[in-house]
């Protein structure tokens, strides 16, 4: 069991601008049978971890809960609960809850969906070990962070699936 952080971000380094938009995502082409897709990735994990602001676009775009995984939500905040969604609401050092969440997690891995800031716990807790960007041609000039952390990575894998260069890491944990 190893926790990743998948994830598409501009190539200047932010995943939704200051506004928290992700249209200069949604408008990128992307095969989902290509490499480093989604539909791949999500069967393997068996827990989501998620910051705030992430559930709060999830709740503002989606009519419906589309995963199956139970999903940790960190927020100070009582923000409302999607129907038929296995979401347990956390707060404080994510080691706190991290053995829940690996429990859950099974025989499969944790996904950190978002955002960065909440990736940068986890690796400061030394409980990250990969992580996945796809890079969209496009710079937003400002917005929330990809990863505001100093680590040293190892990469692992790229690829090119259509408009995205997809850059496939292992956090190096002995910096
Ligand atoms: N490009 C992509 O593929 C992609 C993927 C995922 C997300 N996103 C987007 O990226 C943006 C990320 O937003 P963000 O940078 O604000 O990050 P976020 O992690 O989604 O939300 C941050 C908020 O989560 C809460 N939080 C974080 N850690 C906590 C902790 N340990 N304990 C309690 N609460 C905690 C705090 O909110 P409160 O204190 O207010 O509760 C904090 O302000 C969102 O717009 C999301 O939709 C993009």
């Amino acid at each position: 069991m190893i926790t990743h952080f998948y994830t598409a971000s501009s190539l200047d380094g932010f995943i939704a601008t200051p506004e928290h938009s992700l249209d200069w995502l949604l408008k990128q082409d992307f095969d989902l049978q290509g490499p480093m897709a989604y539909p791949d990735f999500i069967t393997r994990m068996g827990a989501l971890a998620m910051g705030a602001s992430t559930y709060e676009w999830i709740l503002r775009q989606q009519e419906s809960w589309e995963y199956t995984q139970p999903a940790w939500v960190f927020t100070h905040r009582d923000l409302p609960v999607i129907d038929g969604a296995d979401l347990r609401f956390a707060r404080g050092p994510v080691a706190d809850v991290f053995g829940d969440i690996a429990d859950a997690a099974g025989d499969k891995d944790i996904w950190v969906v978002g955002g960065g800031d909440l990736a940068g716990q986890f690796a400061d807790a030394g409980l990250l070990d990969e992580v996945w960007v796809q890079f969209a041609p496009v710079t937003l000039g400002s917005g929330r962070p990809l990863l505001p952390r100093a680590l040293d990575l190892e990469l692992l894998e790229v690829a090119r699936n259509r408009d995205f260069v997809c850059a496939h890491h292992r956090v190096l944990k002995d910096r």
